[in-house]
């Protein structure tokens, strides 16, 4: 560690003041208990890249559930404790706060021996995925602020630079792969090209393969998260990665095209609306897959594994969207009523990969909706059907939902005609008022 430097103005400037004060105190008892304290990953990170993360790490030598412990009782925060990996959690005031013991292949070495000490954090460094994400910040009173940077992280960043620290990182962990992608996206960086290498080699290995399905989906599902999702698609493409998620293509000028226009339908719904959506991931997810069969779908949630719950949501929805494209495509006349029962019963992320997959002239349909049709009630209810001497049945409700079929489509537009249509309706269906 040739030049050291010291980040405390840093933390003060850049910190809302509860975090500061987390570290200041997580410091001083880490000095009373004599351990020393850090805070790592990409918090440091997003500190020095002047990015929003208050994901508060912090890696103790020594033992972090005593510090977590410690802490939480005299805060009087919740703290849950992992005693098998001494790793903790605490919540103090809604925000989480997590504890862990440095790692090293060997053993935990004793708090008070400082050359050992910053060998424990040096080794619990060494063994995490990139360069950026490899820096610490001591929080002890002594040395509060002091940037640790074994493996030259400030200079990727300066460099823009994705970086593992050594050529076992994908072996260890063949995720990161992935990981190298997104955050290459998200940061706009280049991956190193020896990173590259070693990221063709795993692939070349199949070390993929070896991903548990539900990481395997993790991963995609925060690739898609991302902003600049598209160009970490391009780079799935480059590394040969989307065989992993399907046999068949998945990924083309045609399928770009389709994104684009999803993205258009969402920014033009966030400006409308003033509203985002959490989960945009989802429709992404379905317009990247919408050119496989149902049996594909099937087997694609089985590769991810997926819960009742996921597979009910994702996979159906998927189906779903794939469905009403079909139907819509294939109706002659396409009534606002029609786009209605069809657009309903899917939440917003599915109706978004709908307008994604239709032509960009059908781009209208999907705005329609949701700027008049989902609006569109009926000025009378079950009671006004009583009060004109029907009995409540299950007929009620067929004759509401034809009603509102008959508005949205233009024949009604008063109370009157409501009830006029109504009346006709019943007497269709052979009921007496
Ligand atoms: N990490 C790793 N290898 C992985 C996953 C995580 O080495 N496969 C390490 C990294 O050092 C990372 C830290 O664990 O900084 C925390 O992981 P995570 O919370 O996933 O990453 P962040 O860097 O905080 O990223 P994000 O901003 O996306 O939360």
């Amino acid at each position: 560690l040739s030049k050291t430097r010291n980040l405390s103005n840093v933390l003060k400037d850049r910190l809302p003041e509860k975090y500061f004060s987390i570290l200041e105190e997580v410091g001083m008892l880490s000095d009373e208990l004599r351990m020393n304290a850090y805070i790592v990953g990409g918090f440091v990170r997003d500190l020095l890249m002047r990015n929003k993360n208050f994901d508060v790490d912090i890696v103790v030598e020594g033992d972090a559930t005593v510090v977590a412990r410690t802490y939480a009782g005299r805060k009087g925060a919740k703290v849950s404790v992992h005693d098998k990996f001494k790793t903790a959690v605490v919540i103090l005031n809604g925000d989480r706060i997590d504890f862990a013991t440095a790692r090293t292949e060997y053993y935990d070495f004793p708090a008070a021996a400082p050359e050992v000490e910053s060998s424990s954090i040096k080794n619990d460094l060494y063994r995490r995925d990139f360069s950026i994400n490899s820096l610490a910040v001591q929080i002890n009173n002594k040395d509060f602020g002091k940037l640790i940077d074994f493996f030259g992280g400030q200079k990727d960043i300066k460099d823009k630079k994705i970086r593992v620290l050594h050529n076992l990182s994908f072996v260890d962990d063949p995720s990161r792969v992935f990981r190298a992608i997104r955050f290459a996206v998200r940061f706009g960086f280049e991956i190193g090209p020896h990173t590259k290498k070693l990221i063709k080699h795993s692939v070349n290995l199949n070390l993929i393969e070896r991903i548990a399905g539900v990481r395997l989906f993790q991963e995609l599902k925060y690739i898609l998260s991302e902003d600049n999702y598209i160009d970490a698609l391009k780079l799935l493409d480059e590394y040969d990665l989307f065989k992993y998620y399907s046999a068949k293509e998945v990924y083309n000028s045609g399928k770009l095209e389709n994104l684009e226009n999803l993205e258009k339908i969402y920014s033009w719904y966030t400006f409308q609306f003033s509203e985002v959506c959490d989960e945009i991931y989802k429709s992404r997810f379905c317009v990247l897959f919408s050119n496989l069969t149902f049996k594909e779908v099937v087997n694609l949630g089985e590769r991810f594994n997926f819960s009742g719950k996921m597979r009910d949501d994702l996979i159906k929805g998927l189906l779903k969207t794939k469905n009403v494209v079909l139907k819509i495509t294939k109706t002659k006349e396409v009534t606002p009523a029609k786009v209605y029962r069809l657009l309903n019963p899917l939440s917003n992320e599915y109706i978004f990969s709908v307008g994604a997959l239709l032509s960009q002239k059908d781009d209208y349909l999907i705005k329609d909706y949701f700027t008049k049709y989902r609006n569109t009630k009926l000025l009378i209810s079950g009671n006004d059907l009583k009060k004109l001497g029907y009995k409540p049945s299950k007929l009620f409700g067929v004759v509401l939902e034809k009603l509102l079929d008959l508005k949205l489509d233009g024949y009604i537009t008063n109370k009157e005609d409501e009830l006029n249509w109504a009346k006709k309706l019943f007497r269709e269906h052979g009921a007496d008022g």
